[in-house]
C-alpha cells in the first residue's frame, strides 16, 4: 500500500492525472474497454486486480472465481495501463479492520436483495481503492448498473470527488454481456443464455410499443424459463437514477434482470430511451 501511494504522489506532484479501473481480474473485451477509455481520461491509468471476498456471499463463487493474473497483466499492459496494483486482503483489511460502507436506498433492492452485504462489500472495497489511489477519474461498466448507482452515491456522499464514469456494456456477437462468470457456461448453457438479453430487448420494444408493464415482464419472465433460466431473481422496469420499480412508462428507464442458467447466475440491463407523458 505505502509503495502505490509514494507512486501515486509522484505522479501527481510532476502534474500527471490518474484514471482507475478496478476489477476482480479474468479480463475480458467489456474490462479492455474501460481501460481504453481510462487512457483517454487521463495521463496515467492504474488498473486494480483483487477478488473482494467481503462482496461474496457465503453460498457465492469466491473460491472459485477465475483467476489469470499472469494473463491479466500482460493485457493490461498491452491496453495501455502504466500500473496495475494487485493488493492482497491482508493489505486492505488489516486485522481489527471494522469498517463498513453502507450505502441505503439505491443499495437495496434487486442484487442488494439477491444478495444480503454484496454492495457493503462493493462499497467498502471501492472507498478503500478511491482512498488509496486518489484517481481524478474511475471507470465503470453499466453491466453492473446498479453498482454503479451505488459507486455514484457512495462518491458523492463521502465527498470523494472522483469522478465516476460509466461505459456501454460490451457484448458477444449473439448480444450476451461479456462477464468472467461466462467461463462457468457449459457450451450448451453458453447458447441459451442468449435469451437473457434477447428478453430484455423484447421487453424494451414492447415497453416502447405501450404494452402494460406487467404484461411485458411476464413474458420476459416466461423467455427466460423457457430458455433453461431458474430461478429468475428479478426482472423489472426501474427509473434509471433511484432504481425504483415503475408500473409506467415516463422518465429515462432502465430494464435490469438477474437469473441463474445451471449454477452460474448471469445479469444485464439496457436503457429504455426516454418517454415524455
Ligand atoms: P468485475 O466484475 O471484474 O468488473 C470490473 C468492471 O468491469 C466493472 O466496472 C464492471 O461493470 C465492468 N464490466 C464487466 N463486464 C463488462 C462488460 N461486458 N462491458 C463493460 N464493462 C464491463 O465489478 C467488479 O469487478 C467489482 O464489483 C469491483 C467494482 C472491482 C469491486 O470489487
Amino acid at each position: 500500500m505505502n509503495a502505490l501511494v509514494e507512486a501515486m504522489a509522484a505522479w501527481r506532484q510532476t502534474g500527471e492525472t490518474i484514471a482507475l479501473v478496478p476489477t476482480m481480474g479474468a479480463l475480458h473485451s467489456g474490462h479492455m474497454a474501460l481501460v481504453a477509455e481510462a487512457r483517454s481520461r487521463a495521463t496515467r491509468v492504474v488498473a486494480t486486480i483483487f477478488v473482494n471476498p467481503l462482496q461474496f456471499g457465503a453460498n457465492e463463487d469466491l473460491d472459485s472465481y477465475p483467476r489469470q493474473e499472469a494473463t491479466d497483466a500482460a493485457s493490461l499492459e498491452a491496453g495501455g495501463c502504466d500500473l496495475l496494483w494487485l493488493p492482497s486482503a491482508a493489505e486492505l483489511y488489516p486485522a481489527g479492520f471494522a469498517t463498513t460502507v453502507n450505502v441505503s436506498g439505491v443499495s437495496e433492492r434487486w442484487d442488494g436483495a439477491a444478495r444480503p452485504g454484496h454492495f457493503d462489500g462493493v462499497a467498502t472495497v471501492v472507498a478503500k481503492l478511491f482512498t488509496a489511489v486518489q484517481p481524478d477519474v474511475a471507470i465503470f461498466g453499466e453491466k453492473d448498473f446498479q453498482q454503479l448507482a451505488v459507486i455514484r452515491r457512495m462518491n458523492s456522499d463521502l465527498g470523494l470527488r472522483v469522478d465516476v464514469v460509466g461505459m456501454k456494456t460490451v457484448r458477444d456477437a449473439d448480444g450476451l454481456a461479456l462477464s468472467s462468470r461466462n467461463a462457468y457456461l457449459s457450451d450448451d448453457e453458453r447458447l441459451r443464455a442468449v435469451a437473457l438479453p434477447d428478453a430484455i430487448e423484447e421487453a424494451r420494444a414492447a415497453v416502447l410499443s405501450g404494452a402494460p408493464i406487467t404484461e411485458v415482464l411476464a413474458v420476459a419472465k416466461a423467455r427466460l424459463a423457457e430458455a433453461g433460466f431458474g430461478p429468475i431473481d428479478y426482472i423489472a422496469l426501474v427509473d434509471a437514477a433511484t432504481l425504483e420499480p415503475l408500473e409506467a412508462a415516463v422518465g429515462d428507464m432502465r430494464l435490469i434482470a438477474a437469473a441463474r442458467i445451471g449454477t452460474t447466475r448471469l445479469i444485464d440491463n439496457i436503457q429504455v430511451i426516454q418517454v415524455t407523458k
